[in-house]
């Protein structure tokens, strides 16, 4: 069984093709680069993009994975959350396939795409601690089961991704910020600045990062004669201690949180084995160490997304809709495109 996958939530054009047999059999991912010179993504430029540039990705995918339209079984595309723009261009593309080709259509949740990934690369069974980390979202869940999620905590303001672009572009390293950062903290002296764990201590698993922001925005200020940000001007080592005082301020509150999320997720599932990281900023090989750190002692076997499936991409697609297929569900073409999508319809945020 073969499933396509389109990915268009953001600034990411993706298609890929999987197998029931977790096989990949081709991922084309195409960034949009004209967001570069804004230091965020541009909506309305983002969706006009997705449009130029889907047909050639889906056919691209076919191609290397070398199959037809006629071969699939199921045609995916993330349907919510994200910028509705290009939500609409992958989820209407997914369903002129699938009306043509007289195939089912599977509407995916973005962030149980992200979700699923990990499944994809290993066995993971479910119940399973998730930390959901990305540009847009923060989350620490419990996932039970396919389309069943418990929400234990979301951030309260920025998202940990949100914060590495902010505290980049405050350092003038551009976008996307994640990568840009994690290479600097490697040189960098974590000890430097003395930057806030947000919400460390308190109870519960919710997170907040515009604090550790402002921390960030007010060191590089004081690098400015006149106290102006844009004046700032830092040595390649300032850059450095800046980036790793701020990673590991990331990391320790996201290591913090969840050490509250593993105690709940043991008391409600004594027999669950796994915690999970997903989303973009599991890409990052320092929260990678730390959660696996954080799994051990709590006699937890950790899991992630393979490390070139974090950032968005339409092999996650494709894998959530194949799990979703061999479920048997599959959606009707008059599907609505979701802006908003919480994994956990309880969660009120
Ligand atoms: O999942 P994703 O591609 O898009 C959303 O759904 O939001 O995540 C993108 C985010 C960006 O904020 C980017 O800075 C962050 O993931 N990211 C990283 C790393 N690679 C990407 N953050 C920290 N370290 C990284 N290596
Ligand atoms: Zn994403």
């Amino acid at each position: 069984m073969l499933v396509l996958g389109i990915e268009s939530s953001c600034d990411e054009t993706a298609a890929a093709v999987v197998d029931n047999q977790k096989r990949l059999l081709s991922s084309v991912v195409y960034s949009q680069a004209e967001h570069q010179a804004f230091g965020g993504v541009v909506p309305e430029i983002a969706a006009r993009a997705h449009l130029q540039k889907v047909g050639s990705v889906v056919e691209t995918a076919l191609a290397k994975a070398g199959v037809t339209f006629r071969d699939l079984s199921a045609v995916a595309a993330s349907a919510g959350p994200g910028l509705i723009g290009g939500v609409i261009v992958g989820v209407m593309t997914a369903k002129a396939i699938a009306a043509v080709h007289n195939l089912p259509f599977i509407a995916v949740n973005h962030l149980e795409a992200h979700a699923l990934t990990a499944r994809l690369g290993q066995d993971v069974p479910f119940p399973y601690l998730l930390l959901l980390t990305s540009g847009g979202h923060c989350q620490i869940l419990i996932a039970e089961g396919i389309g069943k999620f418990k929400r234990l905590g979301a951030t309260v303001d920025d998202a940990a991704g949100e914060a590495f672009d902010k505290a980049a572009k405050m350092m003038g390293l551009g976008y996307p910020g994640g990568p840009k950062i994690e290479q600097y903290a490697l040189n960098g002296d974590a000890a430097r600045f003395d930057f806030p764990r947000p919400m460390v201590g308190k109870a519960g698993c919710d997170l907040s990062f515009s604090g550790l922001k402002t921390a960030v925005r007010r060191a590089v200020e004081s690098f400015a004669p006149d106290g102006v940000l844009e004046h700032a001007v830092l040595s390649e080592k300032d850059i450095a201690d800046l980036c790793a005082c701020f990673q590991r301020a990331v990391l320790e509150t996201l290591c913090s949180r969840l050490k509250n999320g593993i105690k709940t997720f043991k008391k409600e599932h004594p027999e669950g084995t796994h915690l999970v990281v997903a989303g973009g900023v599991a890409a990052n090989r320092a929260l990678r160490g730390a959660l696996e750190n954080l799994a051990k002692k709590n006699k937890l076997t950790f899991a992630a997304a393979p490390m070139n499936l974090c950032t968005d991409n339409g092999a996650m697609v494709a894998w959530a809709g194949m799990e979703h297929f061999l479920a048997g569900q599959s959606d009707p073409l008059d599907f609505s495109p979701r802006p908003r999508w919480p994994l956990d319809p309880a969660a009120k945020r």
